[in-house]
């Protein structure tokens, strides 16, 4: 079924996409995702190790960036799915699997970072309709976290 009202949907994209300047920017989604990561670490230091792997020691390495590119170009692409039910619904089954085995990732935490992206968009976007973000991020995340 659908993720949020088609008007919500299109209030999302709009204004995601007028952030990103109607492109794929590299440095306008690091910041995004740095953000994000550092106010998650904050909030909830044990989620810190789990990106050890990809350098989370140094946030500025490749390893971290390149890292933080694939979680935001995700959520870019999710985003843009919001008006195509059946392919989002796959998507977020593939996020899923991936993160159901990585060990200690936790439901907890996905609720974690989505408060942190409520509460941080405002700030990133131009415009920022929070009533329709939240209604659509809301199956967003519970797609990748609804079965850990
Ligand atoms: C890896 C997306 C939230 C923990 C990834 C990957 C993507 C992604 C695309 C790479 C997949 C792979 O290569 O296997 C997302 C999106 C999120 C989200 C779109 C939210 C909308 C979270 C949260 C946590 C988390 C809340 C836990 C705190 C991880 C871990 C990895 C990972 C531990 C593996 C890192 C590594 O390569 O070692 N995520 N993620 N993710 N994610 Fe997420």
């Amino acid at each position: 079924g659908q993720f949020c009202s088609y008007e919500d949907a299109a209030n999302v994209m709009r204004e995601w996409n007028k952030a990103l300047k109607g492109g794929n920017s590299a440095p306008i989604l690091l910041r995004i995702s740095n953000a994000i990561f550092n106010a998650m670490f904050a909030a909830e230091p044990s989620t810190r190790a789990l990106f050890n792997r990809v350098n989370v020691d140094d946030m500025h390495s490749g390893e971290f960036h390149a890292h933080s590119l694939r979680v935001v170009n995700a959520l870019d692409n999710l985003i843009n799915k919001l008006h195509n039910a059946d392919t989002l619904t796959e998507m977020l089954a593939h996020l899923a699997n991936q993160h159901n085995v990585r060990d200690g990732v936790r439901h907890h935490y996905f609720h974690v970072m989505r408060d942190i992206i409520y509460g941080s968009l405002g700030s990133l976007l131009d415009s920022y309709n929070e009533d329709a973000w939240r209604n659509c991020l809301f199956g967003i995340f519970r797609g990748i976290a609804k079965s850990l």
